[in-house]
């Protein structure tokens, strides 16, 4: 039947472009705030199937039967009916799911899935139920763009929701394992892989590692529950976002855990919370949490926000469509901020892990806030070329370091800012096109030893030469720059040329 779907969706041409041009490129950012009403008034008129697949399963919108029955040849109303997708109300049809297109683009091509999930708050006209099963949303497309774009072999997406890592793991993985506590999310991930045709993803119904125990993967990828919520019995336990526990404790505790489902080597990737608590800096507190698995785990952790308590619980309780002015908004605004108060948290900050399971006896702990915006489909592949030069760098001396031949990123360009008038520019940076679009500060020898990196000569040989033009001691040049050439490595504005 989901073969069936499929090829109706695609015969209609349901896909992102098509979907644009029907309804227009405002009405469709609008759609991803959560507002349908610019695509239904932009289609009011159209009766073809595409605009009766967008209006039933793109917007969430109940449509007559017999237009329903007319874009969808192939499955039937009956067919629909039995998938759950529909439910009949004498002569109109109400979807029971959204049913989008998602496209993914990366360093390795291009493609598209369609992606069930439950209606949202535009198609309820309200709150989401506490058992929604969430579409993919921003935090599902940052973590997806940030999986590593990598051959492997089995990957577990813990919190699989509708499955859309576990679709984005399996374009990379032998074989993906899917979990959640939600079986209803579990239904909707096998029917996103019938319906986008993918095998190999393996669901599996449970609370946070139970359902693997005993077994490693070598990739762990999740947008785990990670919302922090107050515990009083009145605020509404959304399974989707919340994981149950006590501030942070869902965020602390898979990082404590991961490590015992890693294969030695593998990577674990997540997002979440962490709280700056009683003084200690949330990104501490992440790092106390590293060194508490029994598993030595390689760290990095990027920190991309910080917000107080009240934006904090103004966004979560805004997300799930409650809105300011309502006596439920105070309620549930008042609990958040006693919460935080009781338990010392000033800050929340929000961010990136990459734990990897360590091979060597050097361990990569890099805790850090990247603040800027950045293009978060590229970000995977920049990500596994750090890891590859940390790899590389961390086993090198200064003086191997000093005999390597490098190249400058080809994304890496140079801006000198002058005092008006001045001849020698007060401030050189190094910008970073791609990755974390990284602005740095040179001085005249890094900035003259980056520009000459062309693949040609050795590290110490340019700082060398440099020294000469710069009537500088050549030991305290190389001493200077070796450590900030690891710096760049890792960071991705120089490579190795071999
Ligand atoms: C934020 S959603 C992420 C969904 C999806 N992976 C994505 O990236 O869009 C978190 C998911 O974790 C699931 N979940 C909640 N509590 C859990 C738990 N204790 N153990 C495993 N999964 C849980 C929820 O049902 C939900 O599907």
């Amino acid at each position: 039947m989901c073969r069936r779907l499929a090829a109706d969706l695609h015969a209609a041409g349901f896909r992102s472009d098509r979907l644009r041009e029907l309804w227009g490129s405002a009405a469709d950012a609008a759609i991803g705030r959560g507002d349908a009403l610019p695509a239904r008034r932009a289609f009011a008129r159209d009766d073809h199937p595409l605009a009766t697949i967008a209006r039933l399963f793109g917007i969430g919108d109940p449509v007559p039967a017999e237009a329903v029955a007319a874009a969808f040849p192939a499955t039937g109303v009956a067919g629909l009916e039995a998938l759950g997708a529909v439910a009949r109300d004498g002569g109109m049809l109400h979807p029971q799911l959204l049913i989008r297109p998602q496209d993914w683009v990366d360093d390795t091509g291009a493609g598209q899935w369609w992606i069930a999930s439950d209606l949202d708050e535009a198609a309820l006209h309200g709150a989401l139920p506490e058992d929604h099963v969430l579409g993919v949303g921003g935090a599902s497309l940052t973590l997806a763009g940030l999986q590593l774009p990598v051959p492997t072999g089995r990957v577990l997406d813990l919190g699989t929701g509708c499955g859309i890592q576990a679709l984005r793991a399996r374009l990379f993985a032998d074989a993906v394992v899917a979990t959640d506590v939600s079986a209803r999310a579990l239904a909707i991930t096998r029917l996103n892989a019938l319906l986008n045709g993918v095998d190999g993803i393996d669901v599996r119904l449970g609370d946070m590692f139970a359902p693997v125990d005993g077994e490693l993967f070598d990739r762990v990828v999740s947008n785990p529950p990670f919302v922090i919520t107050p515990r009083t019995d009145e605020m509404p336990a959304y399974e989707y976002r919340d994981g149950g526990r006590i501030g942070d404790g869902v965020v602390a505790s898979f990082v404590e855990t991961v490590g015992r489902v890693l294969a030695p080597g593998g990577v674990a990737q997540l997002l979440g919370n962490w709280e700056t608590k009683d003084g200690v800096d949330g990104l501490n507190r992440v790092r106390q949490w590293v060194a508490a698995s029994g598993i030595p785990l390689d760290a990095w952790v990027i920190e991309r926000e910080r917000l107080d308590p009240v934006a904090y619980a103004q966004l979560w309780i805004r997300d799930a469509g409650t809105l300011p002015g309502s006596p439920e908004y105070d309620r549930m605004l008042g609990a958040w901020l006693d919460d935080f108060e009781a338990r010392g948290v000033s800050e929340i900050g929000f961010g990136y892990v990459l734990l990897r399971r360590a091979t060597g006896s050097a361990r990569l702990a890099r805790y850090e806030r990247v603040l800027q915006p950045v293009a978060e489909a590229g970000l995977g592949a920049a990500l596994a070329r750090s890891l590859d030069a940390w790899d590389r760098v961390s086993g090198m001396d200064d003086a191997a370091v000093a005999a390597s031949v490098l190249l400058t990123a080809p994304d890496v360009t140079e801006a000198r800012h002058h005092l008006p008038g001045a001849e020698a520019p007060s401030v050189i940076e190094l910008h970073q096109g791609g990755g974390f679009a990284r602005v740095l500060e040179a001085d005249p020898a890094l900035a003259a030893l980056v520009g000459a990196c062309d693949g040609d000569l050795a590290v110490g040989v340019l700082i060398d030469a440099i020294a000469q033009l710069l009537d500088a001691d050549a030991a305290a040049l190389r001493a200077d720059l070796v450590p900030r050439v690891r710096e760049l490595l890792f960071i991705g504005m120089l490579r190795f040329a071999d």
